[in-house]
């Protein structure tokens, strides 16, 4: 079942969701395209788990619609169920199932035949790079296998977009590197990935775009460097010279662009008064005064800050 190219994976229109007077998804406008490895950021409580849970078809929307690859997850729930793999932020209580036992039992809820079954198994067992623990408890594996076993889970009917809960939590540097690299294999293979998470820089490197959300809140959506420099609204430059420092620094201190100019060790750090204004004005100032440009580059400011800024007395 393929949908036109022109139809989003994710598109949801004001959806919002209370629990009592608890507004926990407030008019959520948000379209995620096919193909996308998209993070879905925000601290806790923000509404991540709801936006994720109401898309898998668990949660009815209070109000709004969402729609995922142009299936309305209400109306369509059973289409939706089809199309998507979603994994909870929690590992289920299997511990005493074997691993190929546990795969099995989950694609015959999908009903895929016993003949084709043992196959589809050894498929995304492969793809998760478990193939060698097949007959083991799952009880007996580390965390990072238990979560890439929670993914294998996932996949075994093989569906267009897959909804992950913060699957990188609580895994150590080498299990989320691991599962990492799954997913980008995974996006490869055309899949739609929607990870969610609090911990930013683990996706700044992996996903294209994401979203910001805030007390049920949507704050940015774009891409990952877009967020950077759309709501940082704080642009800076490092500057290395072939000519003393301070000859540069007062060339550019004495033009309007400049917000300020800051002698460094052996760089100049110069920030633009406006976020917008085109940074050519330096290279140019500098080398029309004879000055040599050894280095010319824009300060990276991490999503970590962005966020940090963005939501600034947001958060409860
Ligand atoms: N079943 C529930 N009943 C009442 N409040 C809830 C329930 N589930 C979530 N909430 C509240 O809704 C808000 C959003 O929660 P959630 O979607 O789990 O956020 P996140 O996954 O981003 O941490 C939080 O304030 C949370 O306390
Ligand atoms: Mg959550």
């Amino acid at each position: 079942m393929s949908a036109p190219p022109d139809i989003p994976a994710v598109q949801t229109v004001d959806l919002s969701r209370v629990y009592g007077s608890m507004v926990a998804l407030s008019s959520l406008n948000l379209t995620i395209n096919r193909g996308d490895l998209f993070g879905f950021i925000g601290s806790n409580g923000a509404g991540k788990t709801t936006t994720l849970r109401i898309l898998a078809t668990f949660l009815t929307p209070s109000s709004g619609r969402a729609e995922v690859l142009g299936y309305d997850v209400v109306r369509d729930a059973d289409r939706v169920r089809h199309l998507i793999g979603y994994m909870p932020d929690f590992f289920g209580v299997y511990k005493d199932m074997e691993v190929t036992e546990y795969l099995d039992f989950f694609g015959a809820c999908y009903k895929i035949p016993t003949a084709q079954r043992e196959k589809t198994v050894a498929d995304v067992l492969e793809l998760v790079g478990l193939s060698e623990k097949k007959g083991s408890l799952i009880g007996s594996l580390s965390r990072g296998m238990q979560q890439r076993l929670g993914l294998a889970r996932v996949l075994i009917h093989d569906p267009q977009l897959l909804l992950l809960d913060e699957p990188a939590s609580g895994l150590d540097p080498r299990a989320r590197i691991e599962m990492m690299a799954i997913l980008q294999e995974l996006q490869r293979m055309g899949k739609t990935i929607i990870i969610s998470s609090h911990i930013l820089s683990e996706l700044q490197t992996l996903c294209n775009r994401c979203c910001i959300i805030e007390r049920g809140k949507l704050i940015y959506s774009g891409p990952i460097k877009g967020a950077q420099t759309q709501l940082a609204d704080v642009r800076a430059f490092w500057v290395r010279v072939g000519s003393p420092l301070v000859t540069a620094r007062d060339l550019l201190a004495a033009r309007p662009e400049t917000y300020s100019v800051e002698v460094t060790d052996d760089r100049l750090k110069v920030v633009l008064a406006n976020s917008s204004s085109d940074p050519s004005y330096i290279p140019e100032t500098l080398v029309n005064a004879g000055v040599r440009l050894l280095e010319f580059r824009e300060d990276e400011i991490g999503l970590e800050e962005v966020f940090l800024r963005v939501t600034k007395g947001e958060t409860q």
